[in-house]
């Protein structure tokens, strides 16, 4: 199967056994837990929502399909899935080299509560060189954790040259695939061990639901992370599963046309006299076109750019846009713009 036809038919297989509706789409399943005819034996392997529910594993053999993994989960939020990673597979002591522009919420996250409550180690590196993971390398190295791009700069690293490097030694790769979604960048297939997604963006891309996925094909680490998944309670509402699965089965239009939308916008913006510089993969002049054009099958939706002038600038321009809402976030069908310091 092709992507586009996997998006739409895994895990929404119509049930046409006896007593299957043959529903064509999967249906939201509410219930919290799930009656046993006998005492010690679920039913169809379903005992207690937060440990497995219909409608969610639908959307997780989905999400799994569309990274060519073995195993999806789906989480509470993009967070609740980077929280969970390191519940199941870090511990005092161990050290995490991360990318040094990574999304500010991932980095409160590591330095706020991992490592100030559970002492665990971040070395931010400048990851568009290998040779600066390489170097930063320790003992105590247990985990790689990227993004590429990287939100906001738009920096990229090479997973596979850095993937190559960690498998030798044992390190688990984790990267952050939410900016390219698994249409434009397939990590797992590059040599990564786990690739995690804010759902909220490019997947669901409605901005109507907070998720978030973890895909491998590493049963250990898969097992590890589903135990704390369940120990923890971080799960997607059936509710928002259902949305998830929705949303993705329009996402290779959805990027086919921000690619070309976002194209058109940083060209238009890298030939304006007011524009002072443009971050975007896809132009020749970013300092990583070569790479982007290797590892990823388009350039994406996210752009960013500085103007000419200051904060006063800045402002005066966002608030003078039209079309464009000033909110947070990305990856839904509507555009929106943001100062990150502001
Ligand atoms: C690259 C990236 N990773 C993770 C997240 C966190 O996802 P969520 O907001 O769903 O928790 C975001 C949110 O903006 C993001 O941009």
């Amino acid at each position: 199967m092709k992507f586009e036809t996997k998006a739409i038919h895994i895990g929404e297989e119509p049930n046409l056994r006896e007593g299957g509706s043959g529903d064509v789409v999967i249906p939201i399943h509410l219930s919290s837990t799930f009656a046993r005819k006998e005492i010690n034996i679920p039913t169809n392997g379903y005992e207690y929502s937060r440990s497995g529910n219909p409608t969610r594993n639908a959307l997780e053999k989905k999400l799994a399909a569309l990274e060519d993994a073995r195993f999806g989960l789906a989480f509470s939020s993009g967070l609740a899935a980077e929280t969970t990673i390191a519940l199941a597979l870090l511990n005092s002591n161990d050290n995490v080299i991360a990318f040094d522009d990574l999304y500010g919420g991932t980095r409160r996250l590591f330095n706020k509560i991992f490592k100030k409550n559970f002492n665990i180690d971040f070395n931010y590196v400048d990851a568009t060189k290998t040779e600066n993971v390489i170097n930063a390398v320790n003992k105590n190295t247990k985990m790689v954790w990227l993004e590429t791009p990287t939100n906001p700069l738009l920096k990229l690293c090479d997973i596979k040259e850095i993937s190559e490097f960690c498998r030798k030694k044992g390190i688990i790769v984790v990267v952050d695939n939410t900016f390219m979604s698994p249409y434009l960048q397939k990590p797992l297939n590059l040599g990564a061990d786990i690739a995690v997604h804010s759902t909220t963006k490019y997947i669901n891309g409605h901005s109507d639901s907070i998720g978030g996925a973890i895909m491998t094909s590493n049963e250990e680490l898969h097992n590890a992370i589903r135990f704390s998944q369940n120990a923890a309670g971080a799960i997607l509402s059936p509710f928002d599963s259902f949305l998830v699965a929705r949303g993705i089965k329009t996402l290779s239009v959805r990027m086919e046309k921000h690619n070309k939308n976002a194209i058109d916008i940083a060209d238009y913006l890298s030939k304006h006299k007011k524009v002072s510089k443009v971050n975007y993969p896809g132009l020749f002049s970013h300092p990583q076109h070569e790479l982007a054009k290797k590892q990823m099958t388009g350039f994406g939706g996210m752009i960013s750019f500085e103007i000419n002038g200051g904060l006063k600038e800045s402002r005066k321009f966002l608030q003078s846009l039209e079309i464009f809402s000033l909110a947070e976030s990305l990856g839904g069908v509507e555009s929106l713009i943001e100062h990150p310091a502001l």
